[in-house]
């Protein structure tokens, strides 16, 4: 079992839990994440490892509750336990001092960018995060964010906070101008805004690179749940990522991709329900 220590709800229906795995901790390099089985049986959840502290044997992961596991690793009280966490897996964030650097966070993929932008912010590079979410209360990590950025812009869709529209029109703003357009760019979020992203700098051959997140059973490159296309090339998100350079990634077949078990998925968390609720 892996003790939970704290649990915090950062937005509606996301929770930020400090768990203790001190292997993973002393192993983990940003960019990294977990797979997570909350209890015997349970579906296995990959999660960004969001911070570490090695020192204390600890590390943060940001959960989303939108269905049944994702809704028990988010309630787990604290002092209560994860039965497994595995990693540290995927491929390291590729850290260099790229100059400028854009890093966009869309709703809850913006615990994925905390790592990253940290990271790029430690090698020297100037650090302009932007973040959205649908309101205020979906903004998550601002502090956090602000304290290793040298500039935060904040989006939300309904001008709650910041400027009202979605992240990429904070981008575009940047790019228009010669003295703001970044020399690399950064972006976690919704597929579709990914997408949105690697449309808009492809024109400028600007560096983007995006982490994705797609189906994942075992995390080890064997089940081939995590396939993407990259260029010509089939890649496995758990071992050749979660990082690849925008311009290359097949964003549609990653959304229809996303959606194959949608319907089977909803069928079993409404199972889940009526189980628990039979309890
Ligand atoms: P959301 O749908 O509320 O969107 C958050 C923000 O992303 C929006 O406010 C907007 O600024 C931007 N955005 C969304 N669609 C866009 C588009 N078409 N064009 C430009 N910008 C757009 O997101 P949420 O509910 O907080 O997060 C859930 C989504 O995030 C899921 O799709 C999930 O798969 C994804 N996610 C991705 C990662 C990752 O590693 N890539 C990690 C966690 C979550
Ligand atoms: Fe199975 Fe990546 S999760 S191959």
């Amino acid at each position: 079992m892996f003790k939970v220590l704290q649990n915090e709800e950062l937005a509606p229906d996301v929770h930020r839990l400090v768990v203790e795995a001190p292997l993973v901790a002393a192993a983990r390099e940003p960019g990294q994440f977990v797979i997570v089985r909350p209890e015997e049986g349970a579906e296995r959840i990959p999660l960004t490892i969001a911070h570490a502290e090695r020192e204390q044997g600890t590390i943060t992961l940001v959960v989303q509750a939108v269905g049944h596991t994702t809704r028990l690793i988010a309630e787990t009280p604290v002092g209560g336990g994860i039965l497994d966490v595995a990693g540290p897996l995927g491929k390291p964030t590729e850290i260099r001092n790229w100059g400028k650097v854009v890093c966009i966070g869309g709703g809850v993929g913006t615990a994925v960018l905390y790592p990253l932008a940290e990271a790029l912010a430690e090698a020297g590079n100037h650090v302009v995060t932007i973040i959205g979410g649908r309101t205020e209360k979906h903004l998550i990590m601002r502090d956090e964010l602000a304290a290793i950025s040298d500039e935060l812009l904040l989006t939300t869709e309904d001008g709650s906070a910041g400027a009202r529209g979605f992240v990429t029109a904070e981008l575009e703003k940047l790019l228009s101008d010669q003295t703001t357009r970044p020399d690399a760019v950064y972006a976690v979020g919704p597929v579709p805004m990914m997408a949105a992203v690697a449309d808009m700098t492809r024109p400028h051959s600007l560096k983007t690179i995006v982490s994705l997140n797609p189906i994942m059973v075992d995390g080890t490159g064997m089940c081939g749940g995590c396939r993407v296309s990259v260029g010509d090339e089939v890649k496995f998100a758990c071992v050749d990522g979660p990082e690849f350079n925008a311009h290359q990634v097949d964003f549609s077949e990653l959304s229809t991709r996303q959606r194959t078990y949608q319907e089977e998925y909803c069928r079993l968390d409404e199972q889940l329900r009526d189980k628990e609720k039979g309890k």
